[in-house]
Order: structure tokens, then C-alpha cells, then sequence
């Protein structure tokens, strides 16, 4: 399965935090927001990902990762210099998918909830049309909005609903079937003149292929698109990882764990950042973790 992380836009609702920089660079408490949605395809197993961003941000998003192969990835970076819609992703990432099935994410939503791994693997594994994963919210109107039968089979869809049929939001990761490329050739610009994701769900759930993962009481969506969302997400952040004693997508652990990169490796990246909390949590968890250049032969 190939990956592609959206993260473009302007970020307007976070004027003037991202007048110089891009939203999805910006701190959620010791990491940049990207690293959240990236920890999520490697865990769902995804190691071949594209990431599209503006011409302004994307040599930022290169600087920060490079082709990936430190953290056993491979990388790859797509402009999208206008808002045209997410489902635009999927044109822009056609040649990069090839005939695989993806995993599409936004660059500004973060998950966080024991067992996820487990979930998405579960998942990535038998994809019949698209996979989605509902959220229940207060305020479903400000989201796309999923209404699913008994067996978790999608049965209504819609893009931020005056009269929203359920509190399920749908959140910003989607897993497809290669067919996604085709169906998103063929939807048009919404009213707002943008290719919506939500269009090409829809053709799933009219073809009855359209499956609602509920992510359920204990897990966490957060949201991050105005400045106190924001501050609130660092907040939640730095409480869980104070309290818990781990770190929420610490990317190098995550590479680490999914066995992307041994353990002397992981470490070398903790010193690369020794000078910070988060380099120290990457040395050590590399320390504490069977060390085979550590054994003697
Ligand atoms: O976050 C989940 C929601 O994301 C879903 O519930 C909605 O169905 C979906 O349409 C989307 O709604 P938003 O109102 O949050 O979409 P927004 O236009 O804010 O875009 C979400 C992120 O994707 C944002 O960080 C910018 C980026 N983006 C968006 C568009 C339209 C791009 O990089 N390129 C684009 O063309």
C-alpha cells in the first residue's frame, strides 16, 4: 500500500502563525504537526509515501525529512500550489500509487488511542472500496458527516451538513482501493470549486463498498485548525506524554518498533537531536531496546 500526506493549503484560520510557514510545520507541542498523521501510515504499515505541499513549503518538508531512508522510508514530495480539493491528492499522487491500493491522510489531523496499530493493520489488510474513520463529535456540521448500518456499511455521506443525520464526523485518513484514482477522475468541482474527497466517498457508499471504522470512546481526534485548537492539542500532547512517560508519534520509535530501522540506528537519530528532551527519548528508547551491536558475538 502506497501513502500520501496532503499538506497544503494556506491556513488562513491560523493567520498569522502561517503567513511564513506552513500549518503543518508548526509545533504540536515537541514535534511539527506532520509527524503525527506520518507516525500513522508507519504504523499502518505504509513505507512509500508522498507528500504534497505548496512550492513555498515543500524544500521545508525536504529539510526536515529528506528521501525518508533514515527512518527506513521512502519519500517522495508533490506541489499543489492552490486549494483544489483533497481529492485533488489522488491525481497529483496517480503515478506514485501506481497499481496499489493507498492511504491518504491530512497533514493537520492527529489521532491518538491505544490499539491503533492493530486497527489500521487489520484493515489495510482487506479493503473492499474505501475505509473511513468516524469520529463523534458535538459539532458534526463542521465536518463530513457518515451515517453507517449495523455491519459498520456506509449509507449516507455528507460535506458539512446544515442538519447533520449523525454526530459521526468522518476524519481526515482514508484507505482505497486503486480504483480511487479512476473515481476521483471522474467528480467534478464542488459549488466552492474544489475536487471533494467527500464526492469520491460517495461513489463508494452508492457501490455499497464505503466501510465505517468507529474510532470510539478513549480514542482522541484532534482538530488543529484555529489558534486555541491548537494550543489545546500541545497541551493534550504534553499531559499524555508527561503522564505516560512515552512519547505520541515520536517517528524514530515508531521506525523502530515496525522493525523500518534497528536499533543502533534509531540511536544514531537520538543524537542527532541530543541536545533536546525528544533526542534523549530517542537514545534511550534505542538503548533499551534489544541491541544486537551491543551483544557480544
Ligand atoms: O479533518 C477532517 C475533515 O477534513 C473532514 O471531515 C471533511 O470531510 C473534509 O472535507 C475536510 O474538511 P476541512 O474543512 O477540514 O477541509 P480543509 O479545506 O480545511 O482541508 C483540510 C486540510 O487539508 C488542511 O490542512 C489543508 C489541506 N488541504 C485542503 C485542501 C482543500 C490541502 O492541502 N489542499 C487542498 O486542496
Amino acid at each position: 500500500m502506497k501513502g500520501i500526506i496532503l499538506a497544503g493549503g494556506r491556513g488562513t484560520r491560523l493567520h498569522p502563525l502561517t503567513l511564513g510557514v506552513s500549518k503543518q510545520l508548526l509545533p504540536v507541542h515537541d514535534k511539527p504537526m506532520i509527524y503525527y498523521p506520518l507516525s500513522i501510515l508507519m504504523l499502518a504499515g505504509v513505507r512509500d509515501v508522498l507528500i504534497i505541499s505548496t512550492s513555498r513549503d515543500l524544500g521545508a518538508f525536504q529539510a526536515l525529512f529528506g528521501d525518508g531512508k533514515q527512518l527506513g522510508l521512502d519519500l517522495s514530495y508533490a506541489a499543489q500550489d492552490e486549494p483544489r480539493g483533497i481529492a485533488e491528492a489522488l491525481l497529483i499522487g496517480a503515478d506514485h500509487i501506481g497499481t496499489d491500493d493507498v492511504a491518504l491522510v491530512l497533514g493537520d489531523n492527529i489521532f491518538h488511542g491505544p490499539g491503533f496499530g492493530e486497527v489500521l493493520h487489520h484493515h489495510v489488510a482487506d479493503i473492499d472500496g474505501c475505509v473511513l474513520f468516524g469520529y463523534r463529535v458535538p459539532d458534526p456540521e463542521r465536518y463530513g458527516v457518515a451515517e453507517a448500518d449495523a455491519q459498520g456499511r456506509i449509507v449516507s455521506l455528507e460535506e458539512k451538513p446544515a442538519r447533520p443525520r449523525s454526530n459521526l464526523a468522518v476524519t481526515g485518513l482514508y484507505l482505497y482501493e486503486n480504483d480511487v484514482v479512476e473515481i476521483a477522475r471522474g467528480i467534478r468541482p464542488s459549488p466552492r470549486g474544489e475536487l471533494e474527497i467527500t464526492d469520491v466517498n460517495r461513489v463508494y457508499t452508492q457501490q455499497r463498498r464505503a466501510t465505517l471504522v468507529d474510532l470510539g470512546r478513549g480514542f482522541t481526534w484532534l482538530d488543529t485548525g484555529t489558534h486555541d485548537s491548537l494550543t489545546d492539542a500541545s497541551h493534550y500532547m504534553q499531559l499524555m506524554e508527561q503522564r505516560q512517560g512515552v512519547r505520541v508519534a515520536c517517528i524514530e520509535e515508531v521506525a523502530l518498533n515496525m522493525g523500518y530501522i534497528d536499533a543502533e540506528a534509531c540511536h544514531r537519530l537520538g543524537e542527532e537531536l541530543a541536545n533536546s528532551d525528544y533526542g534523549q527519548y530517542v537514545m534511550n528508547i534505542s538503548a533499551a531496546a534489544p541491541a544486537p551491536w551491543l551483544v557480544a558475538p
